[in-house]
């Protein structure tokens, strides 16, 4: 963990106009400076930084926080990542504590192997643009694929020379261990010699989203029919192929901002979009999407075209597979290409304008893709269609979504001419218990299990923010680290210029959505036991994959310790409470955790933003006020305190 006293001084150190100058153009304006937002396309500035206060604010999307919370929003970090990234830009050394032993020589391996693939990539790079055998066959292969400098550059493409161990024995002369170098694979060790991987391939460094290289692909050159095209990595502490998608962070920033991810299969895929201007591409590296994958996508965007190329046996396994995507509740779109090209070939003959277009026209959405090219092949074969109907049920019972489900059954029954009614039983057969279930519980449970927090109550008799405060730490201390869906509303303009509310879910950590919503609004607990708590708690569960209450309680002082205590017996006593009155069976809470953090979180952001007018208000009453600029900042909260009043209004009033 990242000790304390670091975290302080990366605040302390840390300007929120420096940090944000980095990514967004800021103009002064008065005391604050103003910008475009980098959340939105707009063309008129509603992006907002106090360097006064350390904050800032995105009146386009409601989103705004400190400098960390920019970074972990804009750069999709996660909070350690944020802080070590300020720490590196302010040159601050961090202390990690409370590490034993064995896990403070676990993460020095891993550092240790960073370190190693990080010289390798150098490496590879220097050995190509600097040697006679890296320009003569490295570099020239590149040129050769249309790769330019620039390019190439970016993703720090390098070549291996063909050797038995030039590589080895540089990294060893530099001082790096061979344990190091074999356990990231660069190096294969055996009894008798040991010798470069890679030997005679150009290198192709794998980023993780944070930009670190986690290991290598690397292409042969030659036409040997005995050896691999693509050579990876083995398996280590930092490759997890499973977990890693590559050109992400290349790609994030424009997968965020297009709200959109393509997906394509190898390196040269992503390379060739990226340079031809389309950048929120990554490659699964030719193996099926897992959920990890699926998931990293999912902290970006909720939309995703899957390429494939232009073979049936291309089709046939990017069907498979893309279960899982719907599954996450994703939107997926397919996109083949003509016959003989891939994303890689047909990028390199058409320019921007004609691939942009090409995509556009011919994405199709995947229910109906499945449904039309089934029914194609299954043609006069009765018991082929019967099979066929099932498969894209089956495909379309993972959405999660009810609405969505019914409407891809009208559309499939359209597209295959088959009943609706059969369509719909099939669908029951399907996943008969999932549908009673969620349709039996849900209603009873968000109604009657969680009306404490009712947003409408008039004229509190009891103190509403205390009640929100000790809430959100209750929500943290039972569910912080359960993973949720959360349907967020997104502010969008729809075709007639209207704006309309979209939801969106998004998949995160409860504590981090608490984090991030609560940052957006300068927010503070007003009781300061709460308020160290909750500092308390969120920096715990940042850097703690396995929290438990019992351990942090124990680590509390007696005061802390007793509040925390108090919070969790009332809802013990709640849930006892509730389950005899309604025979709900505790457990089943867990259904509407997301329902019940949306709701809590903007009751108290909209409960703060009235607080926040009425300051203003007192504030403008004074003397020396430049009331101009007052009245703009009441402006623009009392716009967010609609947005988020119509987004409540959703949560509550809300389907299902
Ligand atoms: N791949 C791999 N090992 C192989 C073959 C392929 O890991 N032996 C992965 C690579 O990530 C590769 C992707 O699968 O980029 C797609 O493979 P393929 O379509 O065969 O290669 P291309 O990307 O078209 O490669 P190239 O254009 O360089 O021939
Ligand atoms: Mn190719």
């Amino acid at each position: 963990m990242i000790s304390k006293s670091s975290i302080e001084q990366v605040f302390e150190t840390a300007r929120v106009e420096e940090v944000i100058g980095d990514f967004v153009q800021l103009k002064k304006a008065g005391s604050n400076f103003k910008g475009l937002s980098p959340f939105s396309d707009e063309r008129s500035p509603s992006f907002m930084v106090s360097p006064v206060k350390q904050i800032w604010k995105d009146f386009s999307s409601g989103k705004g926080g400190n400098a960390v919370t920019f970074l972990m929003e804009h750069e999709h970090f996660t909070y350690p990542e944020a802080i070590k990234y300020l720490a590196k830009k302010y040159n601050i050394e961090i202390e990690e504590t409370q590490q034993t032993d064995e896990q403070k020589q676990e993460a020095n391996e891993r550092e240790s192997l960073y370190l190693v693939n990080e010289f390798a990539k150098e490496y590879f790079e220097r050995i190509m643009f600097k040697t006679d055998q890296g320009q003569a066959i490295g570099l020239s292969y590149f040129k050769e694929r249309g790769f330019t400098n620039e390019t190439i550059k970016q993703f720090n493409l390098g070549y291996c020379l063909d050797e038995w161990q030039a590589f080895t024995d540089e990294a060893l002369n530099k001082g790096y261990q061979l344990e190091f170098l074999e356990k990231t694979g660069l190096t294969i060790v055996k009894p008798e010699k040991k010798f470069d991987r890679f030997k005679g391939r150009v290198m192709f460094p794998i980023h993780s989203m944070s930009g670190r290289v986690l290991g290598f692909g690397g292409r042969i050159l030659k036409t040997d029919k005995k050896a691999a095209k693509y050579l990876n990595s083995p398996e280590s502490e930092v490759y997890h192929k499973s977990k890693i998608l590559y050109g992400l962070f290349h790609a994030k920033q424009s997968i965020a901002k297009e709200d959109n991810c393509y997906l394509v299969e190898g390196y040269t895929d992503v390379i060739q979009f990226y340079q031809t201007g389309i950048k929120n591409v990554v490659a699964s590296s030719g193996t099926a999407l897992t959920p990890e994958q699926i998931r990293l996508i999912n902290r970006l965007t909720n939309n995703i075209t899957v390429l494939f190329d232009g073979d049936a046996a291309g089709i046939r396994a990017s069907l498979r597979g893309i279960d899982l995507i719907l599954e996450q509740g994703m939107n997926v779109k397919v996109c083949g290409f003509p016959e003989g090209e891939d994303p890689d070939s047909f990028a390199r003959q058409n320019t921007l304008e004609e691939l942009t277009t090409y995509l556009n026209d011919n994405s199709k959405d995947f229910i109906q893709f499945k449904a039309s090219l089934l029914i194609k092949e299954a043609d006069n074969d009765p018991i082929k269609k019967a099979e066929t109907i099932r498969d894209i049920v089956n495909s379309i019972s993972k959405i999660p979504d009810q609405i969505k489900k019914e409407i891809y059954i009208q559309e499939c029954s359209r597209i295959m001419d088959i009943s609706e009614d059969v369509l719909f039983s099939t669908l029951a057969q399907i996943n008969k218990k999932e549908v009673q279930e969620a349709n039996k519980n849900f209603k009873t449970q968000l109604h009657k299990a969680f009306d404490v927090v009712k947003p409408e109550v008039k004229a509190p008799k009891v103190d509403l923010q205390f009640e929100l405060e000790q809430k959100i730490i209750e929500i943290l201390l039972l569910y912080g680290t359960e993973t949720e869906d959360f349907e967020d509303l997104v502010l969008k303009e729809a075709d007639d210029g209207e704006l309309q509310l979209e939801p969106v879910i998004h998949n995160a950590k409860v504590f981090e959505k608490v984090y991030l919503d609560l940052q957006e609004d300068e927010m503070q607990f007003t009781n300061p036991n709460f308020k160290t708590l909750y500092y308390t708690i969120i920096d715990t569960l940042h850097q703690q994959p396995e929290f438990s209450t019992k351990n942090f309680v124990n680590n509390l002082d007696q005061q802390l310790a007793n509040d925390v205590t108090t919070i969790l017996m009332n809802d013990e006593r709640y849930r006892l409470h509730d389950w005899e009155r309604n025979h709900i069976i505790p457990k089943e809470k867990k259904h509407t955790i997301a329902q019940l953090v949306t709701q809590t979180i903007l009751t108290l952001r909209c409960y703060l933003i009235d607080k926040k007018v009425a300051e203003y208000q007192n504030e403008t009453l004074q003397e020396g006020v430049n009331s101009r600029s007052v009245l703009e900042d009441v402006r623009d909260y009392v716009g967010l305190k609609m947005l988020l009043s119509r987004k409540l209004g959703k949560v509550i009033g809300g389907k299902i």
